[in-house]
């Protein structure tokens, strides 16, 4: 380490004085733009202040198939364009050398080397427009600045302008969150007066730098979903064209080319989801789970006074864990059912069940009661005294952890520890009982045998499953008067 720094000295110096200068530089642009955009006249018109150059970012594209030499040329040709910003996440490779000295590389995850600071995009992004184009777009007139100089908008919350692409699919979205069930819900709409929630689709966005800076995470991909889910926290909206601007380039229509861009497209958007928390999605009526899967762990940590921890960020159980748990139910059943043992739907399920045939909102496991003289009808129980068991689809037997008394746990997968419980009761004098007690779970506590004969059937998560008779009579046994119409949050949560 010591022998190279007096050779990585002077170097270390250039870079300083070269930061330095940047710094100088970038400051001075900004407060000549602040300065200028603080004028009060400026009622949102648009091209508002366009001082002539725009920045142009190239975000989405396939580093194995792209087109961005061309790409660059075509945008390079256009006046206005100050810089032409290609932003991946590392090193480009293969590496694309275009002779532009308009073209600047931008790595998002940059590697750490010793006395190389790294760029930053506000040193890089000094025009007021940044433009922000896909691979394989070209401009189709020379001068952009003509054809937007004649568009206006007075609606202040129209933050972003969606250009087509000719060719290209553009679709104008109304878009809603709902936060508490992790859904992005979106449609296609017909533009309001040619504003949009958001554009989806292969456009062309332009916004003022500032907002484009100013955005949480600006270099997300794919950059239209990223705008959508970014523009609806910020209540921003976008103004598409009707003109279209840009046409698109012959080289990126090869089959492979588009199926191999579609499944990184993909992927792209299950990381953005995955760094959104956006769990489950519904797209013109079409519903789709992001999150956890039997490869994944469950989507949240463990439990901690009976509080999971989305809970306290207002949310409810996850999409994907709700499906989890009703395959993981129907699985249990579908084994019970074929060995002829019976079981019944208990605790907080079988309150869900009463209430409204679903899972209690924030409830993250399923509770299934057994007779103890039939554990060893079923052979995964039988196995699972060994150590846990995996069965042929894939779900995970257990015996449950010492301490916590004789209960089995069927867990989703190995690795997502979503489960059903199933705890082993006996008679003794016509009174149902086991062994062991949770003792901070006042509604665990023993029942009249005669609650379960007969046993019947009720409806949960969608299926058909065997519940005690009398079961609201049962219900106020264990949880208390009322209990059905009473929802009550889990002990020490206060919303
Ligand atoms: C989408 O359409 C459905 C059915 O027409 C509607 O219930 C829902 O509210 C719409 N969602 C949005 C975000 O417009
Ligand atoms: C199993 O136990 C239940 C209740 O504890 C009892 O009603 C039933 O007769 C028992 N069955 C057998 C085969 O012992
Ligand atoms: C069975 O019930 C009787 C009272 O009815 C009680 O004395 C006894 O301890 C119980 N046995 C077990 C094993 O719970």
């Amino acid at each position: 380490m010591i022998s190279f720094l007096p050779r990585t000295q002077p170097t270390i110096l250039l870079v300083f004085l070269g930061a330095l200068l940047q710094y100088i530089l970038g400051y001075f642009f900004w407060t000549s733009y602040c300065a200028s955009s603080s004028n009060p006249t400026a009622n949102h018109v648009f091209p508002f202040e366009f001082d002539g150059k725009i920045t142009c970012i190239i975000r989405d594209f396939d580093s194995e198939a792209s087109d961005l030499e061309g790409t660059s040329a075509a945008i390079d040709a256009v006046g206005e364009v100050a810089r032409i910003v290609v932003v991946s996440e590392r090193k480009l490779y293969p590496p694309v050398n275009s002779p532009s000295p308009k073209v600047v590389y931008f790595e998002t995850q940059p590697s750490v080397r010793l006395g190389v600071p790294a760029k930053k995009l506000r040193d890089i992004v000094q025009t007021q427009w940044v433009l922000l184009l896909p691979d394989g777009v070209r401009p189709s007139r020379q001068s952009l600045y003509d054809s937007l100089r004649q568009t206006t908008t007075s609606n202040p919350a129209v933050k972003i302008w969606a250009f087509r692409v000719r060719g290209k699919r553009a679709s104008c979205q109304s878009v809603r969150m709902d936060w508490k069930r992790w859904t992005l819900t979106m449609n296609n709409s017909a533009p309001v007066g040619d504003v949009c929630d958001a554009v989806t689709g292969s456009v062309v966005y332009l916004l003022r730098s500032v907002d484009f800076l100013n955005l949480p995470e600006p270099l997300l991909q794919p950059v239209g979903e990223s705008l959508l889910v970014q523009s609806l926290s910020l209540g921003w909206k976008t103004h598409i064209f009707g003109e279209t601007l840009f046409a698109r380039s012959d080289k990126l229509l090869d089959p492979q080319m588009l199926a191999h861009q579609r499944s990184n497209h993909d992927d792209h958007v299950r990381d953005l989801y995955d760094r959104f928390q956006i769990k489950q999605t519904v797209k013109n009526g079409h519903v789709e789970l992001f999150g956890c899967t039997k490869a994944t762990p469950r989507c949240f940590g463990n439990v901690i006074n009976d509080t999971p921890s989305y809970l306290y960020e207002g949310r409810w159980t996850p999409p994907c864990c709700i499906n989890a748990l009703k395959a993981t139910l129907q699985h249990v059943i579908e084994v019970f059912d074929f060995n002829g043992v019976a079981y019944w739907l208990e605790g907080g399920s079988l309150l869900g069940a009463a209430r409204n045939g679903q899972l209690i909102p924030w409830d993250y496991d399923i509770d299934l009661g057994m007779f103890l003289n039939e554990t060893k009808k079923i052979q995964y129980l039988e196995a699972a005294r060994e150590g846990p068991v995996a069965d042929p689809d894939g779900f995970t037997w257990e015996l449950a952890q010492p301490g916590e008394g004789q209960f089995y746990r069927v867990h989703y997968s190995r690795t997502n520890r979503l489960h059903v419980d199933i705890f082993p009761f006996y008679a003794n004098n016509s009174v149902m009982t086991k062994d062991f007690w949770f003792r901070s779970h006042p509604q665990d506590r023993e029942f009249p045998e005669d609650f379960l004969t007969p046993m019947e059937s009720a409806g949960f998560l969608g299926l058909t499953v065997a519940v005690p008779n009398r079961r609201r009579e049962f219900l106020e046994l264990k949880f208390g008067k009322g209990c059905i119409e009473n929802p009550k949050y889990p002990r020490d949560f206060k919303l």
